[in-house]
């Protein structure tokens, strides 16, 4: 970070966006009608300033413990231990409980396919479901503690599986479905998963998508599974392994509709979640139960404002990433929120499905990204202007920072001008919500997600780790632990301390640019390491890197993250060839096809390059370092920087010349 490789949160680029962004004074003020009804009031932070601990076992109590703890925190840096002794069940607290309360008959999910199929599943629904799934985890061997890999497409049996999992104690690994057969075979092998839930296939953009294919492949490979549950999605042809295979409607639908629930330990793993860092070894984030779900229930219920008698809730993420983990299953459903699920793309079969579809279930609450709202922002505003969104009350945004204009855009177009909006910051790592404006509460300030939530204790410091005044910037750190924080990394302690707590002892670095404004809010610029945000999800250079490596054609490559106008970052490759370069760049397209491919076999569509650069050199400093600094100059079109810290300074002409022969 202190020599070439300077990235994204420092760039010339961002400290251009940056001076842009703090001269944003649009104020937003929360309206008196919302305030008098919101769930959150201003002494939520004064609480949590006066006793941290004490506010978090307050927010533990809205679940049900089938035994209290006595240790509300064993904080042995970077280790922590949160709700000490206590049991209680993830999926009796999400389902049952609210069943025993009365409210069975109240809808948990409406879900919609995307051909137009729909299924409505109340809370009792879901109970029966998930006590059938449960019995069926234990019948084909699953026991407390054992790995279950779920991939699968967004249909209602991905929440039952992962409940299911939960009720019994085993942890889920749910692999995202757009991800690649290695990628799936990488994540099993690492869990060393007994079980693998998916289905035939699901849809995306009017067709059925196979899923099975990549499990067959990916299972081949592995020595673990055991069995693999295949749910019938969309009927196409499976490969079928007698000795392995079941299917979901054949051995879950004859359980028994009812399970008895084993209290779990407070800190018994609850789910691993794999996600990109530096190197290209997906990390295994692991998350545990009593903390993890008390973490996302308060934020859910705050954050969101959420009521469960009138709201009707939609959070448009894959059930593969984290925030459909935390705020699509266990977060609502701890709240007994009624919500909308959609297992299709926004555009099938036509640009107006996500608006149609809040118009006809009446959704108060909406829950998306920055790269959804430009793209919607793109297409044109009569799209949603066609459809009655009146119902809307809050609206949320996840996943990279959300510039001003795409803010304003959002909160005038789909919240008609009256909605807060909330820009929420955390990570896989940090299991739920963390720093955010809390509805009817902030004044709103279009592009920052502001203040950490009460419980959340953040900083934002320079080099040597000492916190910057109001309008300096530097990296985001956390600076207390919390309930929903990251346990570990799977099988790897030391790379767990390593990540997160090395940079700054003591503190968690959450490997983001900030920069506090001068009323201490603050504001996310991006990742400062060799991360990518592409879309919200998180794609390493590195990861990227190796795919393009492991063709045969390909030499040396090196990966950047572009700004893009729709997709925040896009994937840039720079690629030496093997052998004679003048012969394949004379390939030029279809070679430049045939390494997009490659890499989206290997990791899977999302990661993609959106462009490739057939080169004869890399920049690389005397140490042999890439310069990607450079690289991104070139890639997001602007005059190349200081090159004298280059091995051979000539490089960045000879790239710049053979540029109109790339792309
Ligand atoms: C990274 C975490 C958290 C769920 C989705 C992504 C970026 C996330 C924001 C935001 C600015 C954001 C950060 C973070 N990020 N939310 N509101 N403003 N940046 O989870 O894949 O673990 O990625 O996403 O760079 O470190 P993830």
């Amino acid at each position: 970070m202190s020599d070439g490789t300077t990235t994204r949160g420092t760039s010339s680029a961002a400290q251009a966006g940056l001076s842009n962004l703090l001269h944003e004074e649009r104020r937003f003020p929360p309206s008196a009608e919302f305030s008098a009804q919101a769930n959150g009031q201003p002494d939520l932070y004064d609480r949590a300033a006066a006793d941290r601990v004490g506010f978090w076992e307050e927010q533990a109590r809205a679940l049900h413990w089938d035994t209290p703890w006595d240790t509300a925190l064993e904080w042995d840096a970077p280790f922590a231990k949160w709700f000490v002794g206590g049991t209680l069940n993830v999926a009796y607290n999400c389902v049952d409980r609210h069943v025993e309360a009365g409210h069975g008959d109240q809808v948990a999910i409406h879900w919609i396919g995307e051909p137009g199929d729909t299924r409505t599943i109340t809370y009792a629904d879901l109970q029966r479901e998930v006590a059938k799934a449960a019995n069926a985890l234990t019948e084909l061997g699953v026991q407390k503690g054992d790995r279950v890999a779920i991939y699968l497409p967004m249909v209602p049996e991905a929440a039952v599986a992962m409940l299911a999992c939960a009720r019994i104690g085993a942890p889920h690994s749910v692999v995202f479905g757009g991800f690649s057969a290695d990628a799936l075979a990488s994540r099993i092998d690492d869990a060393s998963a007994k079980l693998v839930i998916t289905a035939d296939g699901g849809y995306r953009r009017g067709a059925p998508s196979a899923l099975k294919p990549a499990v067959d492949e990916a299972v081949a490979r592995t020595t673990s599974v055991e069995k693999v549950l295949v749910v019938r999605r969309t009927g196409q042809d499976v490969a079928w392994d007698d000795a392995k295979d079941v299917w979901w409607h054949e051995v879950v639908d004859r359980q028994p509709d009812t399970h008895a629930y084993e209290p779990h330990d407070a800190e018994h793993p609850l789910f691993i979640l794999y996600t990109s860092g530096t190197t290209a070894k997906p990390k295994g984030i692991l998350h545990t139960t009593g903390g993890y779900l008390t973490h996302v229930s308060y934020t859910h219920r705050y954050v969101f404002d959420l009521k469960p008698d009138s709201d009707v809730y939609w959070c448009s993420a894959d059930i593969g990433w984290v925030t459909g983990h935390s705020y699509i299953v266990y977060g609502p459903l701890a709240n007994r929120a009624t919500q909308v699920m959609y297992e299709g793309t926004p555009d099938t079969p036509h640009k107006g499905r996500l608006w149609e579809i809040a118009q006809e279930y009446g959704v108060t609450i909406l829950y998306t990204a920055p790269t959804l709202i430009r793209t919607m922002m793109k297409w044109g505003e009569e799209i949603p202007q066609g459809y009655d969104l009146s119902a809307l009350r809050v609206l949320g945004s996840v996943g990279e920072p959300i510039n001003p204009e795409a803010w304003v855009w959002y909160r005038r177009v789909i919240g008609g001008d009256r909605t807060p909006i909330v820009d929420t910051w955390w990570q896989t790592e940090t299991g739920g919500l963390m720093i955010s404006p809390l509805p009817g509460v902030t004044t709103l300030k279009p592009g920052s997600a502001q203040r950490p939530l009460p419980g959340i204790s953040a900083e934002v410091v320079d080099d040597s780790g000492n916190p910057v005044p109001n309008g300096g910037g530097g990296y985001l750190v956390l600076t207390e632990p919390w309930p929903g924080m990251l346990r570990g990394i799977w099988g790897d302690d030391a790379r767990y301390t390593e990540t997160y707590w090395s940079r700054f002892p003591g503190r968690y670095f959450a490997g983001d640019g900030a920069k506090k404004d001068d009323d201490g809010d603050i504001w996310l610029l991006g990742r400062v390491d060799d991360v990518m945000n592409v879309s919200g999800h998180r794609i390493s250079t590195t990861e990227v890197e190796s795919a393009l490596v492991s063709h045969p054609k390909v030499a040396e490559a090196a990966v950047v993250g572009a700004t893009d106008p729709t997709t925040g970052q896009a994937i840039v490759a720079f690629v030496i060839p093997r052998g004679d370069a003048a012969a394949a760049t004379a390939q030029g397209d279809a070679l430049v096809q045939e390494l997009r491919n490659h890499v989206s076999k290997e990791i899977g569509p999302i990661a993609k390059p959106r462009q490739i650069l057939v080169v004869a050199e890399l920049p690389k400093t005397r140490s042999g370092k890439i310069m990607r600094r450079l690289l991104r100059d070139v890639a997001e079109n602007r005059s190349v920087g200081d090159v004298t810290t280059l091995a051979d300074s000539t490089v960045m002409d000879l790239i710049s010349q053979q540029l109109p022969a790339a792309a």
